[in-house]
């Protein structure tokens, strides 16, 4: 990204002051295995990719909160007292949902120049909404000293998501944005927060991610329908079981009860839940033992439940996944994210990258009439201060 350009424009637009400007980014992430598992209370593994949010900033004297974006047309210019007004589809909702938050922490936010450049694609599963709350939160930490750490920010930019967006995302996205890692993924229990650092020791190795260019409709819907299936499934259990989220049984104890689920498309999304969680422990056991071939096949598996038991991939991502795993090199290859089109992100042979990408490009487009783009994942740092200016 150049920095000048966001520099300029953003001088352009709002003129020259005395007051200091910072430029803050925020990162997307891609997510390595355990999915749709965070709001289960089990565990995911992302990072931190190189693509996200960066946002120039400055208080003004104007009493106006003012947002523009060089990726989208719409624009706002709202009193700190409007902050908390919605406004309907668009973009703004995620850093307006985030000052928010901070007000109702009683931070008194005042009138302030805002201008952000993302480059994570839109509705790919790259979480680029998490990007545009966490760089906003951290912004918004530094300018009025609020003091939260990066789980805080974590947290709210969640909060942010849930109540004024309106989805009801769990904290991976948020988390990996705000705490990643350069070269490293972070093996999160999303019911404690607990997390480790693991080195992505990958030997060889790249992550592909491919995007199937799929807008994600309904996702969002779809996404509220399986968590509520989840939470039925509680139910269920608890008449034979006290628990509160599906991630404290175990995939054992769960063959043990799953009789006590009457409903079949509540017991298979259950399966997946409670198997993902043990995959997600068994990969990040191979990895630091360096097995990436039973990494990659951990991932593979990953996949087939997220397309058999949740029923979240559809032909767009079955398709990339399939056509990647005929290819020599491919060691693993899954969707990452909520699903229903968005990405997939491959275990690839560094020799065998560009092969990869011509073949599974090549397929994709006989099957499904649509292009693939392909982006060879650079693992970056969790959200920081660039420069003030
Ligand atoms: C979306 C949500 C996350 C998580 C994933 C599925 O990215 O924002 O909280 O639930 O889907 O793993």
């Amino acid at each position: 990204m150049d920095i000048t350009m966001l520099k300029k424009k953003f001088i352009n637009r709002y003129g020259q002051s005395k007051e200091e400007s910072g430029i803050y980014f925020a990162p997307g992430r891609v997510n390595l295995i355990g999915e749709h598992t965070d709001y289960n209370g089990g565990y995911v593994f992302p990072c931190a990719i190189n693509f996200g949010t960066y946002l120039a900033i400055r208080k003004n004297n104007d009493n106006l909160v003012r947002m523009a974006s060089m990726n989208f047309d719409y624009t706002a210019a709202v009193t700190p007292e409007e902050i908390q007004q919605k406004h309907e589809g668009q973009w703004v909702n995620y850093p307006l949902g985030v000052l928010n938050e901070f007000r109702k922490l009683g931070i008194a936010i005042t009138g302030m120049d805002m201008l952000f450049y993302g480059n994570v694609p839109n509705g790919a599963g790259l979480s680029s909404s998490a990007s545009i709350e966490i760089a906003t939160a951290l912004a918004i930490n530094e300018l009025y000293y609020a003091e939260l750490d990066g789980i805080a920010l974590a947290q709210l930019g969640q909060r942010a998501e849930n109540l004024f967006v309106g989805v009801n995302c769990g904290i991976m996205d948020q988390f990996a944005s705000a705490m990643g890692k350069k070269d490293s993924a972070l093996f999160l229990d999303c019911n404690t927060l607990e997390y480790k650092i693991v080195p992505l020791n990958l030997n060889g190795y790249k992550l592909l991610i491919t995007n199937t260019n799929k807008r994600r409709g309904l996702a969002d819907s779809k996404y509220n329908e399986r968590r509520s299936e989840c939470e039925q499934a509680v139910e269920y259990i608890r008449k034979v079981k006290d628990i509160k989220l599906l991630g404290e049984i175990t995939e054992s104890e769960f063959y043990l009860i799953e009789k006590h689920i009457p409903d079949e498309n509540v017991k298979k999304r259950a399966r997946h839940v409670v198997t993902e969680i043990k995959r997600t422990v068994d990969a990040v056991e191979a990895l630091n033992a360096g097995d990436l071939e039973k990494f990659g096949a951990l991932m593979n598996g990953s996949h087939d439940s997220l397309r058999d038991d949740y029923e979240v991939t559809g032909p767009e991502l079955d398709t990339l996944v399939e056509e990647a795993r005929k290819v020599l090199g491919v060691i693993g290859s899954r969707m990452t994210g909520a699903g229903f089109g968005g990405c997939t992100v491959s275990l690839v042979d560094e020799k065998q990258v560009n092969t990869v990408i011509q073949k599974v490009g090549k397929n994709y487009t006989i099957r499904t009439g649509l292009k693939a783009d392909f982006y060879v994942a650079g693992i970056g740092d969790g959200a920081k201060l660039i420069e003030r200016f």
